[in-house]
């Protein structure tokens, strides 16, 4: 399956991000286009092109956008969620440093469509020069006249604030997002109401990820058939996969919506020299790990699904036959754990505790007995949690459970990481077996303590 560069087209040239480049390329015709609509016949364009969230959900925008109760006397608003924190997801920034005008454009269509005077993006704090360019490209949209008053002879106005986040993770839950908008400590809302209802100020709202609002301008200038030209019947378009890791050439692949792993890893120039596909994330860490089995999987909303992930925001994460997949699942465990917002307790107290039987389950230290807490714990904030933070703490355990038991099991039988070269030379040197990587699993042996054997 080909590339598809839509988003991506021209990020390689010169000075990609000024008005001039993005002009040249048919920036702005899709704006010109949606104004010469009415606003509700923007809303069911996008309907029909199937687009669907990129922010990690896949829900459908237009129906979203549709949400909005119209003729209500409120003002409306529309939020971007630029705030991208999951690990592993690197989309928006680059998209935001090379085209920041498409970002600009899709908010002046989605707001039109939703009958929104103002719109805000909120960008994570960290990347100020994310922020800077924005704020670049929005002052460059003032003075072309694409925001203000009676945008290009329309009637409509929009004011666009650019907003920098403090940059905590849970703020791109789209309710904690509002509340830290809001000037509040960053928490989740207790839903309903919805955004929709009541969201930003307590007034109808509409939050779409940047990507998503950044493929609306090419919807509006080429029309839904043609966005559904690409992709699946149920996952219509091209995305952005963010492929990283263990890969020749890591980066940002724009493809159809059903393109699979195999395809993906051929373009990326395939897995490091002399090593294989251990284990990677669909979406993230919060995805639920795959693994080598799973390279045909069509990378679209159902097909990751149908094998118990989610694309979530195509985040592919590569991991080869070196990496210890103990470790990892700790390093992201302890992520979860230093994010969650302390609201609810399964995820406040539960997250703390799963760090620590990770920890001493890496150590070498841990037991079978630890095994089943861990699914026990999952298990207690898996549903219960207030936000999906929670639950998508709990997909690298339970998903690494499931397909690396043997590798758990390892480090207690072996008193330390099979895979760690340290650890597993002292310790076929102290058991007397010859080969070092997964020595200690394969023999079982009660091992010597590791820190002796090594002081010797
Ligand atoms: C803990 C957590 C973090 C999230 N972080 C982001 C984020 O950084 N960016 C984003 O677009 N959506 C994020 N989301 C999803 C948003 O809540 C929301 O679904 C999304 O912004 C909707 O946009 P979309 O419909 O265009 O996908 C996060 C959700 C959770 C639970
Ligand atoms: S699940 Fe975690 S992040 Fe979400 S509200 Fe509860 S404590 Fe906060």
């Amino acid at each position: 399956m080909p590339l598809t560069p839509v988003l991506s087209a021209f990020w390689d040239e010169p000075q990609s991000w000024t008005l001039e480049t993005y002009e040249r390329h048919d920036g702005y015709a899709g704006l010109r286009a949606a104004l010469a609509m009415d606003s509700d016949a923007v809303i069911s364009l996008v309907k029909a092109s199937g687009l669907r969230g990129r922010g990690g959900a896949g829900f459908p925008t237009g129906m979203k956008w549709g949400f909005i109760p119209q003729g209500d006397g409120k003002p409306h608003y529309l939020v971007v969620n630029a705030d991208e924190s999951e690990p592993g997801t690197c989309k928006d920034v680059p998209l935001m440093m090379a085209t920041p005008h498409a970002l600009v454009e899709g908010v002046i269509i989605a707001a039109y469509a939703i009958r929104s005077n103002h719109a805000f993006i909120y960008v994570r704090g960290e990347v100020v020069h994310v922020l800077r360019r924005l704020q670049q490209a929005v002052r460059e949209a003032y003075e072309q006249g694409y925001l203000g008053t009676d945008i290009l002879g329309s009637g409509f106005d929009l004011e666009v604030t650019v907003h920098a986040g403090a940059g905590a993770y849970i703020c791109g839950e789209e309710t904690a997002l509002l509340d830290s908008l809001e000037g509040y400590r960053g928490q989740p809302r207790l839903r309903p109401p919805f955004p929709a209802v009541a969201g930003l100020y307590a007034s109808p709202t509409v939050v779409n990820n940047v990507e998503s609002i950044a493929s609306v301008p090419a919807i509006a200038r080429n029309g839904a058939a043609w966005f559904r030209s690409f992709g699946t019947v149920k996952s219509p378009g091209f995305t952005l996969y963010s492929v990283s890791g263990h890969v020749q050439r890591p980066g940002q692949y724009e493809a159809p919506l059903g393109i699979t792993l195999r395809e993906l890893l051929e373009l990326a120039g395939g897995m490091r020299a002399g090593h294989r596909l251990k284990f990677w994330t669909p979406g993230g860490s919060s995805t639920p790990l795959l693994t080598e089995e799973h390279l045909d999987v069509p990378l679209d909303y159902e097909g990751v699904t149908a094998v118990g992930s989610m694309l979530g925001t195509k985040a592919l994460q590569m991991f080869d036959e070196t990496t210890c997949v103990v470790r990892a699942v700790l390093r992201w465990t302890e992520f979860y754990a230093h994010e969650s917002c302390g609201k609810c307790t399964p995820c406040r107290e539960g997250t703390f505790w799963l760090v620590q039987i990770l920890q001493r389950l890496e150590a070498g230290d841990g037991t079978e007995e630890d095994l089943a807490t861990l699914l026990d714990t999952c298990d207690n904030i898996f549903g219960r949690a207030f936000c999906a933070l929670g639950d998508g703490a709990t997909s690298p355990i339970v998903s690494s459970l499931k397909y690396f038991r043997d590798e758990y099991v390892a480090h207690f039988s072996g008193r330390g990481c099979p895979l760690d070269p340290v650890a597993s030379t002292v310790f076929a040197a102290a058991t007397g077996s010859a080969a070092a990587t997964g020595t200690a699993a394969a023999t079982g042996t009660a091992a010597p303590p590791l820190a002796a054997a090594a002081a010797s």
